[in-house]
């Protein structure tokens, strides 16, 4: 696990851009954390990485938003308001795991048991004192040299 200390929104915003240069077609990663955590203010700087910030919103009513730049398609995917995996199976969405982009989860339980088996990266963003904490778990942690 890889821990990282993130004062303000900025470096929430940097880190994830840096852990974007890292992604790979295929790659689920779920982002954990309460209301207001900042998972996604994560996407939004991963997807600037890629070029494509601006269309940043929650997907909550949609599902899933898509983002497609610099050679790669990013699935955002908000689940807060299924209630469980046969209203994920129902909705199609999952079918986008694994469809050769990059899935990013807010609110993943009801795909967990779905993902059981597969190598999903856990992100983690809890309230600190000074900001925010996010840790990192998984592939994309082993591609961490820094
Ligand atoms: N490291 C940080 N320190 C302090 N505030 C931060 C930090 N990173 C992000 N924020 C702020 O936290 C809020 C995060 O909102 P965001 O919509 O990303 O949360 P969320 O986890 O997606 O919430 P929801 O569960 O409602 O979708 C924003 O107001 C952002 O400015
Ligand atoms: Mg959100």
């Amino acid at each position: 696990m890889k821990v990282f200390e993130l004062k303000n929104e900025g470096e929430t915003l940097a880190l994830a851009g840096k852990m974007a240069a890292l992604f790979e077609k295929n790659d689920v990663i779920v982002l954990i954390g309460e209301l207001g955590a900042g998972k996604t203010c994560f996407v939004r700087g991963a997807a600037a990485y890629f070029g494509c910030a601006d269309q940043v919103s929650s997907p909550t009513f949609t599902l899933v938003n898509q983002y497609d730049g610099g050679g790669m398609t990013l699935y955002h995917f908000d689940l807060y308001r299924l209630r469980d995996e046969q209203e994920l199976l129902e909705s199609g969405a999952d079918e986008l795991f694994f469809a050769g982009g990059v899935s990013l989860v807010e609110w993943p339980q009801c795909a967990m048991a779905l993902l059981r088996d597969a190598p999903v990266t856990q992100i983690e963003l809890t309230y600190c004192p000074d900001g925010r904490r996010l840790t990192v778990q998984g592939p994309l942690e082993e591609r961490i040299a820094w």
